[in-house]
C-alpha cells in the first residue's frame, strides 16, 4: 500500500525495533567503554526488541488461528484483531469475506431445503399414485420406479436402480413377447408416431415369475426434436378389474342357469295349459294368458343370450367349424322362421342360384343361430304385410349371405355401434315393435368372427336393411381334415383307448 502511514506499517514498525536496537547497542559498544552497561544494554535491547516483536506477531497468530478454525469448516468464526496495522485490515477484509461466503451457504442450504422437500413431496406424490410408474434413461436403465411398479414388478428399488429394464419387464401379449423398445422407444429411430399404449391387456412376468395383468403405456421423453432423454413406463394392474369381470361374469352365468330350468318349465306349462284350454277360457283371458307366455318366452331368451354372452366372454363359447352344405343349412333356417314371419304377414323369401352351393367352414348351431337373429331382426323391424328376402353370392374364396328387409331402416349414426352389447336403435323402442335384449347381432358378430368370416350392414331410413355376412368357402385339406378328424373319432369308437 504505497500511501500507507507509517504507524500503521508492521514491517516498518519489526524493522524500527531491530534498527533501534542494533543502533544502541553499536553507541554503547563503540563510543562508551562501558562493557557491561553495553551488555545490559544489548540484553535490554535484546529483551525489548523480542518483547515488542512478541506485541506485534500476536495478531499474526490469532489471524493463523482463526484460519484454521474456518478451513476446519467452522465459516461462522471471526478474527477478532482490532489493531490498526495492516493484520487489522486482513482480519476485517477476511470478516467481510467470511460473512458473504456465509451467505451464499446459507442460500445454498435454504435451496437445497426446499429442493428436498419439493423432492420428497413429489416421492409422495408418486408412490400414491395406484399405477406404476418407471423412469428409464437412454441406456434402458431404471432411473425411478415407484411404489407401485415396485409392487407389480415384485422387485426393490435398490434391486432395479440402474440395471436395464427388460431384466424387470418381460411383457406379452397374447401371441408374442413385446420388444422393450417396442413400448420404450429411446433411439430417435425407434420412435413410434405416437406414445405406445397398450389397448389390450398383456401380461407382466415379474420376480419369481410373478405373472401379472397390465395395460401398458410408454412416453418418451423429448428433449429436443432430435432425441430423447429416455422414457416413461406407465403400468396399469388389471388384477382387481379382472376378479371383478370374474365375479360379474360367475355371477351372470350362475343367474342364469338357475333362471333357464324354471323358464322352460314355465313356457312349457302355459304352452300345454293354453292348447288345452282354448275353446274353455274367454278371449281375455287367453289373450293374458298368451301375453304372459310371449313375456316368459322374452325373458328365456334374453337368459339364452347372456348365456352366449357370458361364454363369448370367458372364451368358453364352443364353435366347431368344418364344411357344411350351406344351401341345406340356409334352407332349413329359413322355413324354421316362416311361421314367426307369417304371423307377421310377412313374406319370407330364400332364393338360391341355380348352381349348387359351394360348402362353407362354419359350425351348424352357431351359424343356424346367426341366420335365425338376423331374419328374426328383419321380420320384428317391418312392418306388416313387408318383405323379408334372403339370398347368397359366391366369391372365389367366400359364399356372402344378405338378408333384406323392407323395414324402418337404421339411422346412420346408429350403425357403427350396432354390433355392441346391449345397443339398441333409438328408433326401435317404440313398444309397436317386439322388445328385443340388443344382444343379437353382438353374439351373431362373435360367431362370425370366430368362423373367419365378416358381417356389416347397408340401411337406408324408411327403405329398409340389408344384413350381409360372409362364410369361407370349406377347401379340400379342410375336407380331409374333417375326413381324418372323423375317421380317427371312428377308431377311437371302434377302439376305445384303454384308460388305466
Ligand atoms: N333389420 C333391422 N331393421 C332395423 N333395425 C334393426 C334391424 N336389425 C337390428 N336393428 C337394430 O339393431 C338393434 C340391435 O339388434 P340386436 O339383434 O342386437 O338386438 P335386439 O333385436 O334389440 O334384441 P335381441 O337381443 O333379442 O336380438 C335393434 O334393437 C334395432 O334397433
Ligand atoms: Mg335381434
Amino acid at each position: 500500500m504505497p500511501n500507507q502511514p507509517l504507524k500503521k506499517s508492521l514491517r516498518l514498525k519489526i524493522a524500527f525495533i531491530i534498527g533501534l536496537v542494533s543502533f544502541l547497542s553499536l553507541i554503547f559498544y563503540n563510543f562508551l567503554d562501558n562493557k557491561l552497561l553495553t551488555s545490559l544494554l544489548i540484553v535490554f535491547s535484546g529483551a525489548g526488541g523480542i518483547f515488542l516483536s512478541f506485541v506485534f506477531l500476536k495478531p499474526l497468530e490469532k489471524l493463523f488461528f482463526t484460519l484454521k478454525v474456518i478451513s476446519s469448516g467452522n465459516i461462522g468464526t471471526k478474527a477478532e484483531i482490532h489493531s490498526n496495522d495492516e493484520l487489522g485490515d486482513i482480519s476485517t477484509a477476511l470478516n467481510q469475506m467470511m460473512l458473504s461466503v456465509k451467505q451464499v451457504v446459507d442460500k445454498v442450504e435454504e435451496e437445497k431445503g426446499i429442493l428436498s422437500s419439493q423432492t420428497s413431496k413429489l416421492n409422495l406424490i408418486l408412490s400414491s399414485i395406484t399405477d406404476g410408474i418407471i423412469a428409464v434413461d437412454l441406456h434402458k436403465n431404471v432411473l425411478f420406479a415407484n411404489t407401485a411398479a415396485q409392487k407389480i414388478t415384485g422387485f426393490t428399488l435398490q434391486e432395479m436402480i440402474n440395471r436395464p429394464v427388460d431384466q424387470f419387464m418381460k411383457v406379452f401379449s397374447k401371441r408374442e413377447e413385446i420388444m422393450a423398445k417396442n413400448y420404450c422407444p429411446l433411439s430417435f429411430s425407434d420412435q413410434p408416431s405416437s406414445p405406445f399404449t397398450s389397448d389390450q391387456s398383456l401380461k407382466l412376468i415379474g420376480k419369481d415369475s410373478k405373472q401379472t395383468d397390465i395395460i401398458l403405456s410408454g412416453l418418451p421423453i423429448t428433449g429436443n426434436l432430435q432425441s430423447n432423454l429416455g422414457c416413461i413406463l406407465v403400468i396399469h394392474d388389471l388384477t382387481k378389474e379382472s376378479e371383478l369381470e370374474q365375479m360379474k361374469l360367475d355371477f351372470v352365468s350362475m343367474a342364469s342357469h338357475e333362471l333357464r330350468t324354471p323358464l322352460t318349465s314355465i313356457i312349457g306349462y302355459l304352452k300345454v295349459f293354453i292348447d288345452e284350454n282354448r275353446q274353455k277360457i274367454t278371449k281375455e283371458e287367453l289373450e293374458l294368458l298368451e301375453k304372459s307366455l310371449a313375456s316368459a318366452q322374452r325373458l328365456y331368451t334374453l337368459v339364452i343370450n347372456l348365456l352366449n354372452v357370458n361364454k363369448i366372454e370367458r372364451q368358453r363359447l364352443v364353435i366347431s367349424p368344418e364344411p357344411i352344405d350351406w344351401s341345406a343349412t340356409l334352407t332349413k333356417a329359413v322355413e324354421d322362421l316362416q311361421n314367426q314371419a307369417k304371423q307377421k304377414s310377412i313374406i319370407l323369401s330364400l332364393t338360391l342360384p341355380a348352381t349348387p352351393l359351394p360348402k362353407v367352414m362354419a359350425d351348424t348351431t352357431r351359424i343356424t343361430e346367426v341366420v335365425n337373429n338376423l331374419v328374426s331382426n328383419a321380420v320384428n323391424y317391418t312392418k306388416s304385410g313387408g318383405k323379408v328376402t334372403v339370398y347368397t353370392q359366391t366369391t372365389p374364396n367366400e359364399v356372402i349371405t344378405t338378408i333384406e328387409d323392407t323395414g324402418m331402416g337404421i339411422p346412420k349414426e346408429a350403425i357403427p355401434r350396432l354390433f355392441n352389447k346391449f345397443f339398441r336403435a333409438a328408433s326401435t323402442l317404440d313398444p309397436n315393435y317386439k322388445q328385443g335384449t340388443g344382444l343379437g347381432l353382438y353374439i351373431s358378430k362373435s360367431i362370425i368372427d370366430n368362423l373367419k368370416g365378416k358381417i356389416w350392414v347397408e340401411s337406408e331410413i324408411g327403405t329398409g336393411s340389408k344384413f350381409h355376412f360372409s362364410l369361407p368357402i370349406a377347401t379340400t385339406s379342410d375336407s380331409l381334415q374333417q375326413k381324418g378328424a372323423l375317421e380317427m373319432r371312428m377308431q377311437n369308437y371302434l377302439n376305445p383307448p384303454v384308460v388305466h
